[in-house]
């Protein structure tokens, strides 16, 4: 049979390309990682070729015996590993997995979600009315304080007085550690399903850094491609809290995944999960996930040095999130200046910002994946000084205020720093520094 390189030339290099371009940067994204060869290998194996609408022991094709175990496999490792009665690990990712749960529990455009907005840090599914779940839903959105932090109370206040059916806890952008017990007495009172979102911190909460959600929520749900460190996909748990509160609840799940929302599973993203799960649970990965967590704080001390201005003051998991205002430079040109430079990260927005979504405030970064690569504190305060050089470098190209200036700045702004010599010259360290810690 042929390979890729002889039958698409033109796919093989790009994927080369990329390979290559995630060698030779320091991947800061926070929700991205390197997966393991294994995980990898699995992904790209033939059980892409199947068909399994369904779940095991009950398709409606033939010739799933071997998926059957796959996908069984798959299910009772997560089980195992968050401590949950059932799990479906159908959901093509995170966004089809919210998806469902909101299928499953409500009605369209009568029921309340009540989610943290995009624009302090929630995610578009909890409720943003550009996506899905803000048009078909009413939505009741809370936000975070002055201090960049969740107000318990006020969340408290507003689901009294709102009654949504379904709270959804967890977040894209938030650096604290986030109390799923206080979110859990909150939904109780009201009598709402308390869907707790870990997507960004599962491989945190598996390797004990982050508290667990499964004690005091209803339905769990993560992406398995973050801190998790598996492909591209997603899990839903039903806790046994959930079944108490609703014995039909997993029922409702996985009826709302197949066959309400989604068709066949991908089986090679099964597999992968699965064998992402088994590296969950080695003892190393545990290693893994308190170092990513040592890394984001001791970067972010390294930053305050250089009187960074991070949003609630620091971090307490993988992410941080800092505020450009006060330096004077927009989110969006910061982060093109440190892509230049090596450093890729992404812009966001911070609480109350002034700023539209597409120019935020703000940068938002983390230590997933550079911690996967095997970097430690002492990378960190290199790291912390490359940031800050570079900001210091592109600083002094604002954003024009005026909307219509915007696309000629860029224009020329791009052009202007594509060309920086000394951000390409930190480029070249930083090429040559990643070359020291090799890629999965
Ligand atoms: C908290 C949270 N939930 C859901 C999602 C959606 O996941 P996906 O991009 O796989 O649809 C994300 C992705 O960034 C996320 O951060």
């Amino acid at each position: 049979m042929k390979n890729l390189k002889s039958v698409d030339p033109q796919i093989y290099d790009l994927i080369k390309q990329e390979e290559k371009r995630q060698s030779d940067v320091l991947e800061m994204i926070p929700s991205e990682n390197y997966t393991s060869k294994a995980v990898i290998e699995a992904l790209g194996s033939v059980l892409t070729n199947k068909y399994s609408e369904g779940y095991p022991r009950k398709r409606y094709y033939q010739g799933n015996r071997i998926i059957d175990s796959v996908e069984t496999l798959a299910q009772e490792r997560a089980k195992k590993l968050f401590g949950v009665p059932h799990v479906n690990v159908q959901p093509y990712s995170g966004s089809p997995a919210n998806t469902a749960v909101y299928l499953a529990l409500l009605d369209p455009l009568k029921d309340k979600i009540m989610g943290l907005s995009l624009s302090f840090g929630g995610h578009l599914t909890h409720g943003s009315p550009v996506s899905f779940s803000g048009k078909y839903f009413n939505i009741v959105p809370y936000e975070l304080n002055e201090k960049g932090l969740l107000d318990y109370d006020e969340i408290e206040r507003l689901a009294f007085a709102e009654k949504p059916k379904i709270i959804v806890c967890g977040a894209t952008a938030y650096p604290r550690i986030v109390d799923f017990k206080r979110f859990g007495e909150i939904a109780d009172s009201i009598g709402a399903y308390l869907l707790a979102d870990i997507s960004h911190i599962s491989g945190l909460i598996v390797g004990e850094v982050h508290p667990s959600p499964v004690a005091y929520a209803d339905i769990v749900m993560t992406t398995t491609h973050k801190t998790l460190r598996g492909p591209r996909g997603a899990m839903l748990m039903v806790t046994s809290k959930g079944l108490k509160k609703d014995p039909e609840l997993a029922e409702k799940i996985d009826k709302a995944v197949f066959p309400g929302l989604q068709g066949g599973p991908h089986d090679n993203q099964t597999a992968a999960i699965a064998v992402a799960l088994l590296e969950a649970e080695q003892q190393d990965f545990k290693k893994y996930s308190k170092q990513v967590v040592n890394n984001a704080n001791a970067l972010s001390k390294e930053l305050l040095k250089y009187k960074f201005n991070l949003v609630s003051g620091g971090t307490d998991n993988h992410l941080l999130l800092i505020d450009l205002s006060d330096k004077k430079i927009n989110g969006a040109v910061a982060a093109y200046g440190l892509e230049v430079a090596g450093i890729v990260v992404n812009k966001n927005a911070v609480p109350y910002d002034k700023m539209p979504p597409f120019y935020p405030s703000g940068i938002r970064l983390g230590t997933p994946a550079i911690t996967t690569r095997g970097m430690k504190e002492k990378e960190m305060v290199k790291i912390a000084k490359w940031i800050n050089d570079v900001v210091e470098e592109v600083k002094g190209d604002e954003l024009p205020k005026e909307k219509e200036s915007r696309s000629y700045f860029w224009k020329e702004f791009r052009r202007k720093v594509k060309e920086n010599k000394n951000l390409l010259a930190i480029n070249e360290e930083i090429k040559e520094f990643c070359q020291k810690f090799p890629i999965p």
